[in-house]
């Protein structure tokens, strides 16, 4: 039986914890902070791809904060950038040259991207793509595919009930992610499993009068970075130029990072819109909603896009250096080779225990799958064992390595990763987490 390491305090996140609820609901700002009244943590700072909490428990991170921070915490090219955009002033209700340079370079980067706008959050991106495809379109409906997330607003806030449907076949009931949402909006949301072209194809037959958008995140960043086939997108934007459906592909989490190109460049496919955030200002608050020039001419004709906080003066000039950056320094082959070293690691592990796994996405933002082939949707991603993954995944925590509880949130590795030695520290980790953790069911498996 593997040793348990000495566990790590948390006495001043729990102290703090107590204190903070008293003035923010759950204690924190994003209900997805709360990790219990016990393991929530907070952070004193964070540096190249680590994080230290207010107990001193330093972790590498392979949250990074869902993704934005592609080059590390506190890089030092982008602080310095971001100090001279604070040198400008902030903003001004009115725009600045850089806006135009900086779409300039999306544009070269993304060909899907041939106009651009800017916003502060992947919520609002995707909210403003989803309005151009309905003003474009006269269609107020879109499709969601099963397991995706597109941002925190009403009209994508709804879900697939895939653990409900294991246990009553059919079709998978739909349901609010939150109380508050108008029941209303549900006649608009419509689901499809992904990889499963004749059920996209029947759900169009039947619906596409009503339908104006189709939403996709070919890699699904917040399911395990489960992957659409080639095939799959192929079929699927011919279906969209059938039926008259906007494609928006969602790269708030893979744009910037799974290849210069994003997910597009990787499956060689042009989105109607294309949605960008998280990696755009590694982590300061700029996102980005792009694509074809007469749908995004709609906004000047009928529809409004902007906000007072757009392109602020610093996340503007974060986001040039940022982009620049990814786009002429090799800092995403970086990533990727520290990625497939971290997976072939983690492999050689589990292969000398006989646990089966995979891994499925892009070594950038991988899914770990404990099963021996990766599911292509969120159907089958109920097979595979997670509770091996969730009872893994606080004992990494222990030993310092920082990934999300949720196994349906895959691994994201920055820059700063393959700089600081992280690779040796995980992999010890990694090792004395999975011995802990099959110890641990097999005595739950004993005790009945
Ligand atoms: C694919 C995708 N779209 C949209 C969003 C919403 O972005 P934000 O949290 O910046 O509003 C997210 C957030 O994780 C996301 O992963």
């Amino acid at each position: 039986m593997p040793s348990a390491p000495k566990r790590r305090s948390l006495k001043r996140s729990n102290a703090h914890f107590a204190k903070a609820s008293q003035a923010l609901p759950l204690g924190v700002s994003s209900n997805f902070r709360y990790w219990g009244d016990e393991h929530t943590i907070y952070i004193k700072e964070g540096r190249g791809g680590r994080i230290t909490d207010i107990d001193d428990n330093r972790y590498v991170d392979y949250r990074m904060g869902y993704g934005p921070g592609i080059l590390g915490y506190a890089d030092e090219r982008v602080d310095a950038a971001a100090r001279d955009g604070m040198n400008i002033g902030g903003v001004f209700a009115l725009s600045t040259e850089r806006e135009y340079e900086v779409a300039q370079r999306i544009s070269k980067m993304v060909p899907a991207a041939e106009l651009v706008r800017f916003s502060n959050s992947g919520t609002e991106a995707v909210m403003a793509a989803l309005r151009l495809a309905r003003a474009f379109t006269g269609k107020d409906g879109h499709i969601i595919v099963e397991g995706g997330y597109h941002g925190i607003f009403d009209a994508v806030l709804w879900y697939a009930d895939i653990e409900d449907w294991a246990e009553s076949g059919g079709t998978p009931a739909i349901e609010a992610e939150s109380a508050g949402i108008p029941g209303m909006l549900k006649k608009l949301a419509h689901f499809t499993p992904l990889n499963d072209a004749n059920y996209l194809e029947d759900l169009l037959r039947k619906h596409h009068r009503d339908i104006g958008a189709f939403l996709i995140e070919p890699m699904m960043g917040n399911c395990c970075s489960i992957t659409a086939t080639r095939e799959y997108v192929q079929a699927a934007r011919e279906l969209c130029d059938r039926y008259g459906v906007i494609m928006i592909v969602d790269e708030v989490k893979t744009g910037f990072r799974v290849a210069r190109g994003g997910v597009q460049e990787l499956m060689g496919f042009k989105a109607d819109l294309c949605t960008f955030a998280k990696a755009v200002g590694n982590g300061y608050p700029i996102s980005v909603v792009a694509g074809r020039a007469d749908i995004m001419r709609q906004v000047g004709k009928g529809v409004v896009h902007g906000g007072t906080y757009t392109c602020h003066s610093v996340s503007l000039a974060a986001a040039a250096k940022t982009l620049e950056i990814l786009d002429e320094t090799d800092a995403l082959e970086t990533i990727a080779d520290y990625g497939a070293r971290l997976q072939a690691g983690m492999s050689d592990i589990l292969n000398a225990r006989n646990i089966a796994h995979s891994f499925v996405g892009h070594p950038s933002m991988g899914g770990l799958f404990f099963k021996e082939t990766p599911p292509s949707n969120y159907r089958d991603w109920l097979d595979s064992d997670y509770t091996f993954y969730d009872t893994m995944a606080p004992e990494l925590h222990e030993l310092g390595v920082l990934c999300e509880p949720d196994s349906r949130e895959p691994w994201f590795v920055c820059e700063a990763h393959a700089r600081d030695d992280s690779l040796e520290h995980t992999l010890q980790a990694f090792a004395t987490a999975v011995d802990l953790t099959s110890d641990k069911i097999m005595r739950q498996a004993s005790n009945g």
